[in-house]
């Protein structure tokens, strides 16, 4: 697997080739308001001391319109910063609202959504009233929408909102033993890590090792009489890793049918068996996969041929939804999307263009919100889930943080930070207000005795955030058996707002890639990110690589990283 990110410059250009596919018909909430010409719900969601993000939903009930324009006035002095899924202009405290190219058409009864950022000071009171094309709205009997009241269609069919609350996460019996054979690996070796379903012959067992049906029968005997939370990941699309080579899989790129019938179905058929109705089971699905079609699949540096060839045949997000349909209608099971970390997407220039992509795919073939309980970031990667010594708004000498080399006009400068503000994103777009972010913390922990234990010198943006940041990587793109790197946050469930879990989906101590070419019969090819007496690519800005060396294929033990990983855990291991 590879977690790159893109120049933001090279990401600018996305924009105007983001997916043509209407945004936003997303399912309104029962408005009683059905004399209104339009109704408009205006939510914010999420608010502190000098900003805010709001969503805004309009519903069409008069004739079908190919364009649309919402406006509003603004009592207080909110002031719209940045917006998506519409064009939105302010002049003074009027506030326009306009289509995108892709969500002009707005048919009688449907609805669109886009949602923005703001700043604020004093009271951020909701507008009173809303135009749509010049025709006022909700004004049935004059009350506008009830901004309380979220458009929620709650939990889809009796899932739990949350599947890791209350319940204990299942200990793997074969990492568990790998863990414990390390000196010290005692401390860790009763952590939950997630299960790799990486190839077809996974679901029965590799090389005599536990199959899908081992798993769930062990995660049955641990559950005994309380919850417990299995985490399967879902991992072997046609054309695979197509940004890099150290996690190719064994479908080619036109292997659709074989990934629908000989992967998904069988899964989705042990899954489905009543023997495991009373476990809970998360899955991760397909990682990097639709960040991949966003950022590395043409029109930037960092783009692969392998990666235009996916976007073109549409086989990734025909896979994805698939996926998500299938075991989604499973009533235990929880489905978390891929959706990179803040050091791939974390520019606004690709997170928007990737809300589209998540719900384009999300809702098509047969695929729908309701099949999509989360999403996972910081799969696999080593972006620390909080940077304790410097935020995102922080100046030094009148220069943001944002135009340091390490941060390099990023908007967020750590994942919890990343994870909450997608969330915010996904939910105006178009996803359930119900759902909820994991974070991978299994490799992120960066303590030991390089850990900063203060804010860097103010002697420049590049002092104080390279002084500053914990993450002690050459280049944020670096992804591969990261030097060190430690242990993260333990599992945890609801950590903080809008977040599920800490979970430890890279199972720690399992190796990235090789540093040198080994044959293989996984199908697994030779990353140079991997060597470490590589210079880099355009994905990491042509940096050397940080990775360690002697490292064995993807997937199998690298003792020396498991060791380095405890000796750097933080919080520390006692
Ligand atoms: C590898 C998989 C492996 C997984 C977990 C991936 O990078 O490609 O084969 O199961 O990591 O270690």
């Amino acid at each position: 697997m590879s977690r790159t990110r893109l120049a933001m410059l090279a990401a600018l250009t996305l924009v105007a080739g983001a997916s043509g596919t209407a945004l936003a018909a997303v399912p309104h909430g029962s408005g009683g308001l059905a004399a209104a010409p339009c109704t408009v719900d205006y939510k914010v969601l999420n608010q502190w001391d000098s900003g805010f993000t709001a969503s805004v939903t309009v519903t069409n009930n008069g004739s079908a319109k190919s364009s649309w324009s919402l406006k509003w006035a603004y009592a207080g002095n909110q002031k719209v910063t940045s917006g998506w899924s519409a064009k939105i202009t302010q002049s003074g405290q009027n506030v326009t609202a306009s289509n995108e190219s892709y969500n002009g058409t707005l048919a009688t009864g449907s609805s669109v959504s886009f949602g923005f950022n703001g700043t604020y000071s004093g009271t951020n009171a909701v507008p009173s009233t809303f135009t749509l094309d010049g025709v006022t709205c909700n004004a049935d009997g004059g009350t506008p929408t009830d901004p309380g009241t979220p458009t929620d269609p709650g939990t889809p069919s009796g899932k739990v909102d949350n599947p890791f609350v209350g319940a204990k996460g299942y200990v793997n019996p074969e990492w568990s033993a790998h863990a414990a054979a390390e000196p010290g690996g005692s401390r860790v070796a009763n952590q939950s890590t997630a299960v790799w379903l990486d190839r077809i012959a996974a679901i029965q067992g590799v090389n005599g090792g536990m199959g899908l049906r081992d798993h769930l029968d062990e995660a049955l005997k641990q559950k005994g009489s309380g919850e417990l939370v299995i985490q399967l990941v879902i991992y072997d699309l046609p054309g695979r890793d197509c940004s890099a080579l150290a996690s190719n899989g064994e479908l080619g790129p036109t292997e659709i049918d074989k990934y629908k019938t000989q992967y998904i179905d069988p899964i989705a058929s042990i899954l489905s068996d009543p023997k495991y109705a009373g476990l809970r089971i998360a899955t991760v699905i397909e990682p990097d996969s639709l960040p991949n079609l966003v950022t590395n699949a043409g029109g930037t540096a960092g783009s692969t041929d392998a990666c235009a060839t996916m976007k073109a045949n549409g086989n990734y997000e025909k896979g994805v939804s698939y996926a998500l349909d299938k075991l989604g209608a499973i009533p235990n099971v929880y489905n978390y999307i891929d959706a990179g970390h803040h050091a791939w997407l974390g520019w606004d220039s690709n997170l928007d263009p990737s809300v589209q992509e998540f719900y384009k795919t999300a809702t098509s073939n047969g695929a729908s919100v309701n099949d999509v309980t989360g999403f996972i970031v910081n799969t696999a990667n080593y972006s620390a889930t909080k940077e304790p010594n410097f935020k995102i708004t922080d100046t030094v000498n009148g220069q943001t943080v944002r135009q340091s080399k390490w941060v390099d006009w990023n908007q967020y400068v750590d994942e919890q930070s990343y994870a909450q503000a997608l969330r915010n994103k996904l939910v105006a777009a178009g996803f359930n207000s119900t759902i909820g972010m994991l974070i991978d913390t299994s490799r992120n922990g960066w303590g030991g005795s390089a850990r900063p234990t203060g804010p860097g010198p103010q002697t420049s943006v590049d002092d104080y955030v390279n002084g500053g940041r914990i993450d002690r990587r050459i280049h944020a793109g670096n992804w591969c058996n990261q030097s060190g790197a430690g242990l993260g946050e333990r599992p945890t469930a609801a950590p903080a707002a809008g977040i599920d879990a800490y979970v430890w989906v890279k199972p720690p101590g399992e190796s990235d890639g090789a540093s040198s070419a080994i044959d293989n019969d996984e199908g697994k090819g030779f990353d140079r990110m991997c060597d470490p007496t590589y210079g880099g690519n355009a994905r990491n800005g042509n940096n050397p690589t940080g990775a360690l060396p002697n490292a064995p294929l993807a997937g199998h033990w690298f003792s020396a990283q498991f060791r380095q990983l405890m000796q750097n855990a933080y919080p520390p291991l006692s």
